[in-house]
């Protein structure tokens, strides 16, 4: 979702401008623009398309020269992606770039066009700069403040006034905005990615905050004008640099799949380090209210809390229900005594799932949270947060943090189980200890002769259309996760089916080379799993199984096997999710796709 970032120093703001926004690549854009200091003016350079088309103009235009600006990626929500359209937008002294949704827009616009105002986009965004500039009489908070105060919706602002050279302006509401700490310089950015290679040191913006920004310093004020800066923690970004770049691999969805047996072991290794007593304990103190959880996400995150749900019931016997955040909020939701909400994300900031736990929280019913970003508004706002330590995930398609969603959802699942009795000591002990080994077990699925195999059979997939995923349980929840994969990142149309389910209907699509990935982990349901395998090749289907060491061998119901080291069923799903991402990826990599910037795709989904 649409990047910021901004700038105030002494070096060339274009050029510290364009940077950040390239680190903010990930996020999802359409246009992107910049707006600088230059000479005796703001100006705007934009473009639609990738960045490199606004380089492009940049060279043919001239760098403007200047020390002070804003950017900005913009992925568009009111009115198609258009030079017009992008950001940033200008109206009088006014030019802004703007992150979130104005809700109402309409009757903004119509009542500035009323007093004579004339728009040059169909943007949301741009009725903000014109309330600024209508109430901007020589006092810039006062205008921010009293223009921000007539919106609805959500907004993350960066803003600059022409007879203001030498100051950017910040305010927030329920979109993510930083603001870098520099020596000599400043910045605004929307992730920490984007000012990681000048400065570690950043300021979470709170609602209802205002930041000013000038290269010797940051002043934060609250909504009444008092300088709060004092009373802010100067957080510290604990990100290498490198972490967020792509250290040799061609794509960051790749590194980040190789990264899974070290994100693993941060994710599932400190739950452990009290023995099982202390598995989550400080993160979350008491489980005995517990009746049900009710697991909130969106996305990948959500095909995570379907494994957790596989897992919780599985070993605590407690009922989970998991519902996509953008439903659950509409739905009128039964929550009462002993539910918990548990939101799972990977930004910690997506808008749905954000609503998700504020409307739990009204209801008086404890949020737990799974999350990635530090000190992002889900972390904040839950009543207990569990972070996955997964590091920086910059590609769109997430694979580290979800393999890591889904270890500390096993870790509760144990908590749960341990706190119910409803397993024993004994059996605790052998599922940590396997738990342990999944980093181990990961890296086995990830050797060069295993990335072979991924690559071969992907290969087959460079003129298919239509791709099918089955699995029974558990194995059905990893399908949901390995066709999101597929769809996101290669565009094949690829559906998973709960493999007893696909015959009552689904199976009309199954024809003479049709590929299709049978999952079947679960010893405990393999058998049955394997009927429904038949039932596919019969009908010409090209199966790829994926299944334990030894299970494939002799047999002739699949025309390819993806073999994984074997550990508790449980645990199988992380350590054949793997091999499934790196599947996806490839397929995508054949099929001539933009692997890191899947078309119309947002990494942070910030809007409803
Ligand atoms: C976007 C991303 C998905 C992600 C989902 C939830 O749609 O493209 O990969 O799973 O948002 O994101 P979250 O940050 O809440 O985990």
């Amino acid at each position: 979702m649409c990047g910021i970032v901004g700038y105030t120093g002494d070096k060339q703001a274009a050029d510290i401008l364009m940077e950040g926004l390239g680190k903010l690549e990930y996020r999802g854009y359409d246009s992107a623009g910049i707006a600088v200091f230059s000479g005796d003016g703001i100006r705007v350079e934009k473009a639609k398309g990738r960045l490199s088309n606004l380089e492009e103009r940049l060279k043919k235009n001239g760098k403007p020269v200047g020390t002070v600006g804003i950017g900005h990626t913009r992925w568009a929500t009111h009115g198609e992606p258009s030079d017009a359209n992008s950001h940033p937008h200008s109206h009088g002294r006014v030019t802004l770039v703007h992150n979130g949704i104005i809700e109402n827009y309409l009757s903004l616009k119509q009542s500035m066009e009323s007093m004579g105002n004339t728009f040059s986009s169909e943007t949301d965004t741009e009725v903000v700069a014109h309330l600024i500039d209508y109430y901007y009489s020589g006092d810039p908070a006062d205008a921010i403040i009293r223009a921000v105060g007539r919106v609805e919706g959500s907004y993350a602002l960066g803003v600059m006034f022409e007879d203001i050279p030498d100051k950017l302006f910040a305010v927030r509401k329920d979109s993510p905005l930083i603001v870098g700490v520099g020596e000599g310089e400043n910045f605004i950015a929307s992730d920490v990615p984007a000012i990681l290679s000048h400065t570690r040191r950043y300021y979470l913006i709170d609602q209802q905050e205002l930041a000013v920004l000038t290269k010797e310093r940051v002043t934060l004020y609250d909504f009444s004008g008092n300088d709060i800066t004092a009373e802010k923690e100067l957080m510290t970004a604990d990100w290498d640099v490198e972490a967020a770049e792509k250290g040799g691999y061609p794509h960051f969805m790749l590194k980040e799949i190789h990264e899974q047996p070290q994100t693993l072991e941060r994710a599932i290794q400190p739950h452990f380090v009290n023995g099982l007593g202390g598995i989550l304990k400080e993160e979350i103190p008491d489980t005995s209210g517990i009746r049900r959880l009710v697991i909130v996400a969106c996305g990948s995150a959500m095909n995570a809390g379907l494994l957790g749900k596989c897992a919780i019931e599985r070993l605590a016997r407690v009922p989970v229900d998991v519902c996509i955040a953008s439903e659950f909020r509409y739905a009128n939701p039964i929550l009462g005594e002993g539910d918990v909400v548990v939101v799972i994300s990977q930004s910690g900031e997506t808008a749905d799932s954000l609503a998700a736990l504020r409307l739990a929280k009204g209801k008086g019913i404890p949020v737990y949270a799974i999350v990635n970003v530090v000190g992002s508004s889900i972390a904040r706002e839950a009543d207990h947060t569990v972070y996955i330590w997964a590091g920086p995930e910059i590609a769109v398609a997430t694979t580290k943090a979800f393999t890591s969603q889904v270890a500390v959802l096993y870790t509760l699942a144990l908590r749960l189980a341990l706190d119910r009795g409803t397993v024993s000591a004994e059996r605790a002990e052998e599922i940590a200890k396997e738990m342990k080994r999944l980093p181990e077990l990961v890296a086995k699925t990830l050797t060069d002769e295993k990335i072979a195999l991924y690559q071969r059979l992907a290969s087959l997939n460079r003129g298919k259309h239509d791709f099918f995923i089955i699995g029974r349980g558990q194995d059905y929840a990893v399908g949901c996760e390995g066709s999101m994969k597929i769809k996101e990142v290669s565009y094949l149309h690829c559906e998973s089916y709960a493999a007893g389910e696909l015959k009552h209907g689904t199976i009309s699509l199954i024809t003479e080379g049709v590929p299709c990935l049978a999952i079947a982990t679960d010893r405990s349901l393999v058998e049955k799993t394997v009927s429904n395998i038949k039932e596919v090749k019969a009908r010409g289907g090209q199966v790829v199984l994926v299944c334990p060491e030894g299970m494939a061998q002799g047999q002739d119901f699949y025309d390819y096997a993806i073999e994984l080291p074997q550990t508790e069923d449980l645990l199988m799903p992380i350590v054949a999710i793997v091999p499934i991402q790196t599947y996806a990826y490839y397929t995508a990599v054949y099929r001539g796709c933009d692997v890191d910037k899947p078309r119309n795709l947002a990494k942070s989904v910030t809007v409803e």
